[in-house]
C-alpha cells in the first residue's frame, strides 16, 4: 500500500499549486493529479453538485489506486470533505484557509480573504472564521471571474488586474495587513497582487501547510514510500490538455481524460 499513489484532484489547475509543494516535500511519491477543468468554476455550484463531483474525482482515483487523496479545492474541502471523510475508508487531506495564523499575526487587526462563494458561504468556513478571527476585522471578497481567466490561461491579462483592483480595494480601506488566499488557483495571481498591495501587506496560502499535513498523516497510517528514487508523476485533465501543461513541469505526463 505505501507504494501506492497519491491521489489529487481540483475543479482544474489551481490544485497544481498544492501539487508543487507536496511533490517539492515528499519527492519519491507516485502522484496522480486529476484536474477537472470541464466543471470549473465549482465557486458558484450548489453544495449537492459539489459533493456529487467530489465523489466522481474520488472514486476515479480509488480506482487507480491512491492511498490517500488531497482535495486540492477549497470549494470542494469546505462543501464536500465531511462526507468524502464519512463514507470511504482512505485519509483525506483539505486546504483550509490560512485564517489561523493571518489572525494571529496581524498587527493592524484586519485580514482579508479572497475566495470563491462556495468558500465563503460554507458552514466549514464560518466554523473556522468564528474560531480564530474572533479579535480580528474580516474582509471578505468572493473572487468572481477569477477561476474562469486562469483556466483559459489568462493569468497575467489586464482583464485579472482589473478584477483584482476591484476586489483589493476595501481591504486596503479597512487597513489589512494579512491577505489569505482561499482558493488553490489564486496563488498564481501572486505576482499581480503584489503590485497592487503595499509592501507591508503580506499574502497567505495554505499550501506548504498542506503538504507538510500530508506527510504527517501518510507517516501517522505507515503510507510513506521508502523507494529512494523519484515518483511517477501523471496529470489527468477533462478539458485542454495544452494549457494544463503550460502550469507543470515539461518532464510530466499530461494526459487527456474523459470524467
Ligand atoms: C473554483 O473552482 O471555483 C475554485 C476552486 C477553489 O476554491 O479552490
Amino acid at each position: 500500500m505505501s507504494k501506492h499513489p497519491i491521489g489529487i484532484f481540483d475543479s482544474g489547475i489551481g490544485g497544481t499549486s498544492i501539487f508543487k509543494e507536496i511533490r517539492a516535500l515528499l519527492p519519491n511519491e507516485e502522484i496522480i493529479y486529476l484536474a477537472d477543468s470541464k466543471n470549473a468554476p465549482y465557486g458558484n455550484k450548489s453544495e449537492e453538485n459539489i459533493i456529487q463531483l467530489s465523489i466522481k474525482n474520488t472514486e476515479l482515483l480509488l480506482k487507480k489506486n491512491c492511498k490517500i487523496i488531497v482535495v486540492a479545492c477549497n470549494t470542494a474541502t469546505t462543501n464536500a470533505i465531511d462526507y468524502l471523510r464519512k463514507n470511504y475508508k482512505i485519509p483525506f487531506i483539505g486546504i483550509e484557509p490560512a485564517i489561523k495564523p493571518a489572525s494571529l499575526l496581524s498587527a493592524s487587526k484586519a485580514i482579508g480573504i479572497l475566495a470563491t462563494k462556495g468558500t465563503l458561504s460554507s458552514a466549514l468556513f464560518h466554523k473556522t472564521s468564528d474560531l480564530y478571527a474572533k479579535n480580528v476585522t474580516v474582509v471578505e471578497r468572493i473572487g468572481e471571474g477569477l477561476v474562469p481567466l486562469i483556466e483559459a490561461g489568462k493569468q497575467n491579462s489586464d482583464e485579472i488586474k482589473k478584477l483584482l483592483i476591484g476586489y483589493i480595494e476595501p481591504m486596503l480601506k479597512a487597513n489589512i495587513d494579512y491577505l489569505v488566499l482561499g482558493c488553490t488557483h489564486y496563488p498564481y495571481l501572486i505576482p499581480q497582487l503584489k503590485e497592487i498591495l503595499p509592501s507591508h501587506v503580506k499574502i497567505i496560502d495554505s499550501g506548504l501547510a498542506v503538504a507538510k499535513q500530508t506527510e504527517a498523516v501518510l507517516k501517522a497510517n505507515d503510507l510513506l514510500n521508502k523507494e529512494k528514487t523519484n515518483g511517477f508523476v501523471q496529470f489527468y485533465t477533462n478539458s485542454d490538455v495544452d494549457i494544463l501543461k503550460t502550469f507543470v513541469e515539461d518532464s510530466f505526463e499530461v494526459n487527456y481524460l474523459d470524467f
